[in-house]
């Protein structure tokens, strides 16, 4: 039913940009075309709980952002800022941000764009939001500054894509009345870039980070070791970046990030609210590493760099104590760099390594993160070993995973291993739509935009997983691997418009879970992409207006 009207609207929608008398002149006429007006909650993802109603409000040149943060008002006023900075190009208005006046609530008080942080909003937790909409004021309420954050990006979306251009546009600029009130279904909502079999710069990095910010992910998670980049100097240890980075997959130079611009990336992800996972990959998956110093061998002879994608073909040397200083250095100099949490130690694919020496190097390793403050993180054949306390498991199986490595997993989430869910075969974004797709891998299937959106976590939990409790379950992630990936275009057209799917995943509650809604929803993003200049699928799934 309301699949169906939306998709009335939908129609509307293109009915309307068609007409040359457009917008501004319907609204002089004080007519409410729906064109002009994106209906309450019609964002992605989909917001908690949504009740329209009321007249709009209507952003002006005289509009004003007004910050209430207290004594956290430094904080607000920098999510306020942000907001005007989206808003100012396309309208062209000045979009002041200041603070609330003193004294009781009145016009002046009410009026315009209120961002206020809440000490006592508790039922906001640390990221939802409360947006009112009415004909004075749109008011954004969080408890966090994360909250206020993923609210602008929900009053983003209720204005028309044309806000996201960079030049002067046509208002009007009405946001629809009534009040929203969201929290976030999971705490981790994560995306993976695979930055060394293709290494992205700094700028398509934050490019990405911008674009993963849009649908409230939290977390960026970097695969910075391969066996065919190493992309992070460590001091310690200098050739594995100038010599472990200087190539890539098709033996293009490669790079990797100094640590002045790994600290910049860490805090522009701050900035959009995202907490970056940094991730050294072993004990496979270093041949870039191995590469850089012969004594890492086992037989003491560095083999050449490696440009290809096959898999599985390297391990550090688990017999020889070296390696773990090795590790202790990494570690160190990562976690120096990392306010967030978790270290990701990879764990994956470690076929030159028996399962006996995984276990003893796992045993090994998994202390030294916790030594330098953080939290393991690993791939789900970490339930191989013996997970550390606290440690997080990613599981990246398929349908056809065998009830064995399935249950290996369910018991370390028994013993109180949490859980992050990248199903390859439904949330790989590198796997290709369809046969057609000219980038991409398939060895997990084609992954249509349907594919990727329409299950749910903690179903596939219960039946893929069985045995493991809802509790172990801390949210999904949405892996980018780069063998055939190589620049912002490329990383736009496959993780979009699948990654929005994964975002609501992890955010909206089950309830709100509809492939005929939502495929709705997501069609009135593309828009919103080609007005930001970027690339993406036009899949034939999707009702694109
Ligand atoms: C993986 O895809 N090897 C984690």
């Amino acid at each position: 039913m309301l699949g169906a009207a939306l998709l009335v609207l939908a129609v509307g929608i293109s009915g309307v940009a068609a007409t040359p008398q457009g917008n501004a002149q319907g609204d002089a006429q004080g007519k409410e075309s729906p064109a002009t007006l994106v209906p309450l909650g019609q964002v992605v993802p989909a917001p908690a709980s949504v009740a329209a109603g009321g007249s709009p409000y209507e952003i002006t040149q005289r509009t004003r952002i007004r910050i209430e943060g207290g004594p956290r008002a430094r904080e607000a006023r920098a999510v306020g800022r942000q907001l005007a900075e989206i808003l100012r190009p396309a309208t062209g208005y000045p979009l002041p941000v200041l603070p609330s006046p003193p004294g009781p609530p009145g016009w002046g008080r009410k009026d315009g764009i209120r961002l206020a942080l809440d000490p006592r909003a508790n039922d906001l937790g640390a990221e939802g939001y409360r947006l009112t909409s009415s004909r004075k004021s749109v008011t954004l309420t969080a408890r966090e500054p994360a909250g206020l954050f993923h609210g602008v990006q929900t009053l983003r979306q209720q204005l028309p894509p044309r806000i996201e251009k960079d030049t002067r546009q046509r208002g009007p600029w009405k946001i629809a009345g009534g009040t929203i009130k969201d929290v976030p279904r999971f705490a981790y909502r994560g995306a993976m870039l695979d930055v060394s079999r293709h290494f992205f710069t700094v700028e398509q990095v934050k490019r990405y980070i911008d674009q993963l910010a849009l649908y409230k992910v939290n977390t960026l998670h970097l695969h910075l070791s391969d066996d065919q980049g190493w992309r992070i100097a460590i001091d310690s240890w200098p050739r594995l970046a100038t010599h472990g980075g200087s190539t890539q997959v098709g033996g293009g130079p490669g790079g990797y990030y100094t640590k002045a611009q790994y600290k910049h990336l860490v805090a522009y992800a701050a900035s959009r609210h995202l907490e970056v996972v940094p991730e050294i990959d072993m004990p496979g998956h270093t041949n870039a590493a191995l590469s850089s110093y012969a004594d890492l061998n086992c037989d003491g002879v560095a083999p050449p760099l490696y440009t290809g994608i096959e898999v599985g073909f390297s391990s550090l040397c688990v017999g020889k104590e070296i390696t773990y200083d090795f590790v202790d250095d990494v570690i160190r100099e990562i976690a120096a760099l990392t306010p967030g949490r978790y270290l990701h130690i990879g764990g994956d694919e470690a076929h030159q390594t028996t399962p006996e020496d995984y276990a003893t190097f796992m045993a090994r390793v998994q202390p030294v993160v916790a030594k330098y403050g953080k939290t393991v993180m690993g791939w789900h054949q970490l339930a191989g070993a013996t997970p550390a306390d606290g440690a997080v498991a990613q599981y990246w199986g398929l349908d056809r995973t065998s009830p064995e490595e399935r249950a290996e997993v369910a018991e370390a989430a028994r013993n109180g291993t949490g859980l992050v869910l990248s199903p390859a075969d439904r949330i790989y974004l590198d796997m290709k739509y369809d046969e057609d797709t000219e980038l991409g891998l398939g060895w997990a299937g084609f992954v249509e935009v349907r594919r990727s959106y329409d299950w749910d976590p903690a179903e596939y939990l219960a039946t893929r997983l069985p045995g493991a409790p809802a509790s172990a379950l801390k949210g999904v992630e949405a892996p980018l691997w780069s063998e055939t990936i190589e620049n912002s275009r490329h990383i736009e057209y496959m993780a979009f418009p699948r990654l929005p799917g994964v975002a609501e995943l992890g955010w909206s509650p089950a309830a709100t879970h509809d492939w005929d809604g939502y495929k709705v929803r997501l069609a009135a993003q593309g828009p919103r992409w080609e007005a930001l200049g970027m690339d993406y699928y036009r899949s034939p799934q999707v009702p694109w207006p």
